[in-house]
This record gives structure tokens, sequence and C-alpha cells, in this order.
């Protein structure tokens, strides 16, 4: 039995397998709640998370994905550190990235991508969606199984996005390749992977980028990246080759191990649950409310961080100028406030898309829209080509004694694998 009140949550490699009890625990001594070992504030309630991500004046996102790592290269000091956060931000991991901004410049570059996700462009890329999905099932659909993950998820999230800014064709393959490392599905088991994965896929993702957006900038093309090359701020002003492509390669550092996630999740529900299966399978209306339950039930996104930059109250808590909040996204969709019988996946409870698996306020996830219809396409293809979909027994165990792996990080939920067994439809 854990001793819940020393768990180290960062570095508990159990809690990583299976954090829900302890985050009720945290959430249990008080919704904004200081853990122990590194002095982080965690926002377990729905109100109290919903709150912090909305107070941009009080709460920074500037530390949001790395939290208490690495520390602040500096000791706050007063009641309002902007100051401070400003003179060293240069110095915090993925400071270039949107993500960790703050208004006015995360305003202006959320404005970049704007341009790229215009309802015309997401419909494009639905209908790309669905010739996608269709390949991958021609690939695997016969082979009476397949680890899921590999063989569907990673590369079908990877090219989903490839395809949503335009990457030619021709390059395709080497991207599913670099970042999806793409295996011919069924013959993973003791292959030998002789294929090259690039050390730093995301500086490869920079130079490649870089290279398609100055060709169409010496050379003006109607294609999508043509587009993006002559996108300007709202002022007229003419962005630098590197403040377009890094918002572009940032999609897919945020959209696709999260996206492989949700996908993976819900499928195992659909596999272990043989009556909701076929419910889904007769009446597809039903996918909809599916995807939001995935995403409330195990929220890929787990936690997301804030650096409080003025000291501020929240859930009747003080907290200190300097203090870096935990919001618990998992925790937060697992409210009993909120959520009735949380623990419980629910097809019909009424408010499952009130979850926050999206965050919430000016950093709302930008991909949320493309998430959705990736997990429509996904389900409805995955019911219309394959029948008896189950859990590989022989990779997890029999019903009832279960083993599955999670990856073993404090930031993300999600399954490492996923074995499943089904027959062609
Ligand atoms: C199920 C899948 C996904 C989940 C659970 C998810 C979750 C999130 C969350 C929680 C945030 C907020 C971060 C914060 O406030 O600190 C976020 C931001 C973001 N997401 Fe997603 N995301 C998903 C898929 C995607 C996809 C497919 C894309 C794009 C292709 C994407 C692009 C982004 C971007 C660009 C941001 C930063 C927005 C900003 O800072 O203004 N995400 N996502």
């Amino acid at each position: 039995m854990t001793d819940l009140a020393s768990v180290d949550y960062f570095s508990d490699a159990s809690i990583a397998q299976d954090p829900y009890e302890y985050l009720h625990y945290l959430r249990s001594q008080n919704p904004v709640f200081r853990e122990p070992n590194h002095g982080v504030v965690a926002v377990t309630g729905y109100q109290e998370a919903n709150e912090a991500f909305r107070n941009t004046d009080a709460f920074s996102a500037c530390i949001s994905i790395g939290g208490p790592f690495p520390p602040l290269p500096f000791v706050p000091e007063g009641d309002d550190i902007t100051a401070q956060i400003e003179a060293h931000r240069h110095q915090l991991p993925l400071y270039e990235h949107m993500v960790t901004m703050d208004p006015p410049d995360h305003t202006k570059t959320r404005t970049l991508l704007s341009r790229l996700l215009t309802p015309k462009r997401l419909k494009e890329n639905e209908d790309y969606m669905w010739r996608l999905a269709d390949r991958q099932f021609d690939e695997i659909v016969e082979l009476g199984g397949c680890e899921f993950l590999e063989d569907y998820g990673k590369p079908f999230a990877t090219l989903v996005i490839a395809d949503l800014l335009g990457v030619p064709e021709s390059d395709r393959h080497e991207f599913r390749m670099r970042l999806a490392g793409h295996k011919d599905p069924g013959t993973r088991v003791g292959a030998l992977d002789h294929e090259p994965v690039a050390s730093n896929p995301l500086q490869w993702l920079e130079d490649t980028f870089s290279k398609y957006i100055t060709d169409r900038r010496n050379s003006p093309r109607e294609d999508i990246l043509g587009v993006l090359a002559a996108t300007n701020y709202p002022d007229g002003s003419v962005p630098e080759v590197i403040d377009i492509v890094r918002p572009a390669t940032f999609l897919f550092a945020a959209g696709q191990e999260t996206v492989t996630k949700l996908l993976s999740s819900a499928v195992r529900v659909l596999a272990e649950q043989p009556e909701l299966q076929q419910r889904v399978r007769e009446d597809r209306s039903l996918i909809g409310a599916f995807i939001e339950e995935s995403l409330r039930f195990e929220s890929p996104t787990k936690v997301d961080f804030r650096l409080a930059r003025k000291t501020a109250v929240l859930g009747g808590v003080e907290i200190k100028a300097g203090t870096v909040l935990m919001l618990c996204i998992g925790a937060a969709n697992r409210d009993p406030r909120k959520f009735e019988n949380p623990d419980e996946f629910q097809l019909d409870r009424r408010n499952s898309r009130e979850h926050i698996a999206f965050g919430r306020g000016i950093h709302t996830c930008a991909g949320a829209p493309l998430a959705r219809t990736e997990g429509q396409v996904t389900l409805n293809r995955l019911l219309d080509r394959l029948t008896d979909i189950s859990i590989d027994e022989s990779a997890h165990g029999a019903a009832g004694h279960r083993d599955y792996s999670y990856e073993p990080t404090f930031l993300l939920r999600g399954l490492r694998d996923l074995n499943i067994t089904y027959s062609q439809a």
C-alpha cells in the first residue's frame, strides 16, 4: 500500500502507471494543495483549474511544459515577478514556442497559426484523413491483429499534420519514417530496424520547413506552404522565416503524441467492452460523445504548468508570486464535484464535453477540432473495416488480470502499446 502523503509525483513509477488514486488524494487534501517534494501547488479541482487557466494576468505560461524542471534561473522577489520573467524568458525551455508565451507575443504568434487553420483547410484535411485511414487499415486488416500505436496511431497522427501543413506527397514517407518510426505492420516482433531515425526530429523539422518557406518566398506558389510563406502579422510586418517555421513545426510536437494517446485509449475501451462496441457500431452518431468521454476519462495531457507572476488567491489559497502551479487536467476531469462517478467511463454522461482536456483560455488547444475529427474518422473506419475487436490476451493478459503499460511521464497519459485482435469486416 503506497503512502500517498510521501509520494513524489514527478518520479514515482507506480504513480505514472496509475495516477488517479494519488490525484484524488491530493484533491481530498485541498483542490489547491502544495505537494511536499518540489513545493509545486497542485490544482486538482475542476473549477480551480479553469480559473487558473483563465487568469493570464496572475499566471504566466512561461513554464507550461516543464513545470519545476529545470528550476527557475532566478530567485523570485516580491509580489510581482513580471520583470524577472521577461529578463530570463530566453533561458526557459521552449521559450520560442507559443505554448510558453504570454500576451502580447502569444497573441501575435497565434494569429499566424489561425491563418492556417481555416474552415476550408480543415475540411480539405478531413478529406485526406478518410483516405489515409483507409490506406492504413489496408495495411493491417488482413493481419488479424496489430499493435495499434505503431501500426496505426502514430503514422496517422503524423501524416495528418504533414497534410495540414501542405508537405509535398513525395516527402511524406520520410516524415512518417522519421517522426513515427515507420515499420511495416506485422514485422515488428523480432525484426531488426534498419531505418534511420533522426537524432533530433525537431531540428530536422525546422530545417525542412525553413527550406520550404524560403523556397516559396523566393518563388511564390499557390500551395499551403506558399500561403504560410506569404503570411504577415496583423500590422502588415513580415515575420522572419523562423517565426513562421516554429508554429508550424510545433504542431508535430503538440498534435502527434496527444492524438495517438487519445486514439489508443478510445480503442482500448471499445476492445474491452464488446457491448459498448456493438452499440457504437450500430449507431455511429454516438462516436462524438464517445470521443469526449475518452478525453475526459484519460486526458492525454495529464498536467500543465503555470508560474504565478503576481501574488494571487486561487480557490481560497494564497499563491505567492514565483510559485509553480501544476494544473492537473486529468484530475480536474475526474473531479466528483463536476462529474458524477468520475472513474467510470459513461457514454451517456450528460456533461462529458465540459472536460478541460484541451485546456482553457487563450492557450486552449489550437488543434482541438483536428483531434476531434481524427477521432471521428478513425473510429468510423475502424468499425467499418474490423469486427470483433478484442484485446490481445497474449500481450495484455486475460480479462480481469490485464497488464497495460503506460508512458512513464508526469506530463502525458497514454498507453505504450495496445495489442488488439480482430476479423476483417
Ligand atoms: C487529443 C489531442 C490533444 C490534446 C489532449 C491537446 C491538449 C492541449 C492542451 C491541454 C493545450 C494547452 C496547453 C497550455 O495551456 O499550456 C494544448 C495547446 C496546443 N495544442 Fe493541443 N492537444 C491535442 C492535439 C493537438 C493537435 C492535433 C494540434 C495541432 C495539430 C495541437 C496543437 C496545439 C497548439 C499549437 C497548442 C498551443 C496553443 C497556444 O499556446 O495558444 N494540439 N493542447
